[in-house]
């Protein structure tokens, strides 16, 4: 994304705070990941949850995406943005009987199931609906992601799938549901991975779980490795590297596996195509450092404050020496900081500054508190 003077000129005219989206950005991201996963045979799921604008959902879909969903009003928005209903699949350890009738009335692909009391609720469901449910098993692999401790969700002390030590206990009990259907298995370890070799360890288990579902008569039809391919918010125009994340697996799964090959990303796909921009309220001298007060605050972009996430910050307007700044919001909570001693040209009130890599779990993570307006979103295409 390049803020070229006539760029920063046009956004001068729009009220901050607000998301920018770079769509011809995200339209070339798109074409490389679709184009990498197909030429080896894999099939890719937009995860809805990254970035649910209806924009950039329509534009996802217009490149042969599948969705992935975690909730009914997901569900809903991604069949109405024109992704396939038997391309949808859905997530989460906590789906609600009326987000499962959504889902069975519009016909998804299928329920990435997450524990055993789950797929009897499906069972009863899909029952009293006269339907059936295709099911993949979330399986918990117990494969480290060396991620953000709160971005991870593989390991066996958290919330998420089914544990390796259940999965005889469960497939026991699938035999009787007469509803559901078995398809596959899913697997997703974690968010933001940068250390690649992380996914060989996947492939390693998955490798001996396709033998172990296939010695019993259940070879799975579908393989979903979830998300999780991480982006540079060091370096924000650095495109993600969707060939080495696809080769990885290519390498490292077992030839043997017919299976169709899935996965769902999210961050890799939207995060680079958006900023938050925003403009200086205040610059303000504390004890041993100058804040910045913007006006978009932690509740515009909650990640830094949230999980201590790294957003690259520049100053849209100044060309002035750099000075050493903390990049604070305007938000009641010691916590609503965007950076700290960060180098920046001088700055002053009314200064534009664009926080990149925003176009994942950026807007979408917008909340309302100290009873702040939801930031708008502003596309390239329309200015
Ligand atoms: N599949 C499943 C089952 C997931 O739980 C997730 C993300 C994805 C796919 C997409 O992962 P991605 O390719 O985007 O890494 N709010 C956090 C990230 C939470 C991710 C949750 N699950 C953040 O701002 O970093």
């Amino acid at each position: 994304m390049m803020f070229t003077t006539e760029l920063t000129g046009k956004l001068k005219r729009h009220e901050t705070p607000f998301y920018y989206y770079d769509l011809d950005l995200l339209r070339e991201t798109l074409a490389v990941a679709s184009g990498e996963a197909a030429k080896r045979g894999f099939k890719v799921h937009y995860a809805v949850k990254a970035n649910f604008n209806p924009v950039i959902m329509k534009i996802i879909a217009g490149y042969g995406f599948g969705a992935d969903c975690v909730s009914g009003n997901e569900i809903d928005l991604a069949v109405n943005c024109g992704f396939p209903a038997d391309e949808t699949v859905f997530a989460g350890v906590g789906k609600s009987d009326r987000e499962i009738e959504t889902a069975l009335k519009l016909g998804i692909k299928c329920f990435n199931a997450e524990s055993a009391a789950e797929l009897e609720v499906l069972n009863e469901i899909a029952g009293k609906a006269g339907r059936r449910a295709a099911v993949a098993l979330r399986i918990n692999p117990n494969v480290e992601a060396h991620t953000l401790k709160h971005i991870t969700t593989g390991t066996d002390e958290n919330k998420f799938g089914i544990r390796i030590a259940e999965l005889e206990k469960v497939i026991s009990l699938l035999s009787g549901l007469e509803n559901i259907d078995f398809r596959g298995i899913h697997f997703h370890i974690g968010s933001q991975i940068t250390d690649l070799h992380v996914y060989r360890n996947l492939c390693l288990r998955v490798n001996e779980l396709w033998q172990w579902f296939t010695d019993r008569g259940m070879e799975p039809e579908d393989i979903n490795l979830g998300g999780g391919l991480g982006i540079s918010y060091e370096e924000p125009d650095r495109f993600p590297s969707f060939a080495d994340y696809f080769d990885i697996f290519r390498e490292h799964l077992d030839r043997k596996i017919r299976s169709t090959i899935s996965f769902e990303l999210g961050r890799s796909l939207t995060a680079g195509c958006g900023a938050l921009i925003s403009k200086v309220l205040y610059v303000k001298p504390g004890t041993s450092e100058t804040f910045i007060i913007l006006d978009a605050g932690m509740t515009d972009l909650l990640r830094p404050a949230l999980y201590h996430a790294f957003h690259r910050i520049e100053n849209l307007t100044s060309v002035l020496p750099p000075g050493k700044y903390t990049v604070a919001g305007p938000i009641c909570e010691s916590t609503d900081i965007f950076g700290k001693f960060i180098s920046l040209p001088e700055t002053g009130r009314g200064d534009l500054i664009a926080i990149r890599s925003a176009g994942a779990y950026g807007e979408v993570m917008a909340m309302r508190y100290n009873m702040r307006s939801l930031p708008p979103a502003v596309f390239s295409d329309d200015i």
